[in-house]
């Protein structure tokens, strides 16, 4: 007999504030709140992906006019650690774009000190 965990996943509400959209780049503010952090108080890694995904996802759609699809591979490395009320940069940009395959870059870093939080590569499938 296998026993069931559950997880419970938080409400979770991100407001994120357009600072910039040129071609192939966005630049994205936003402050980390408390039902952003893991159980250390600091930026959660699972919501950095998401960040990453998100972001790099707009970039496409806001500054390139592709039409995204699904993803193909992401990865993320975390450098440093966000905490609670801080401001941070989420600054994607879209590294090669191809009929079917766009490759992008997301750069998170801390709005006060510029010190990178984390980097993440996602590559995905675009539409026509
Ligand atoms: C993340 O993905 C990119 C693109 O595929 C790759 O060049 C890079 O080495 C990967 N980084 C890590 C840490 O795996």
């Amino acid at each position: 007999v296998s026993k069931i965990h559950k997880l419970f996943i938080p409400f979770l509400v991100i407001q994120m504030k357009l600072l910039s959209a040129t071609p192939g780049k966005i630049v994205c503010e936003m402050k980390v709140e408390e039902e952003h952090t893991n159980r250390g108080g600091t930026l959660h890694g699972g919501l950095t992906a998401t960040l990453v995904d998100v972001v790099s996802t707009a970039a496409l759609l806001y500054t390139e006019r592709a039409v995204p699809g699904v993803s193909v591979d992401m990865n993320i490395t975390y450098t440093s650690a966000a905490k609670i009320g801080e401001e941070i940069l989420i600054t994607a940009q879209i590294l090669k774009q191809g009929r079917n395959i766009a490759f992008a870059s997301v750069d998170l870093t801390n709005k006060a000190t510029g010190k990178l939080i984390a980097q993440g590569r996602h590559t995905k499938y675009i539409g026509s």
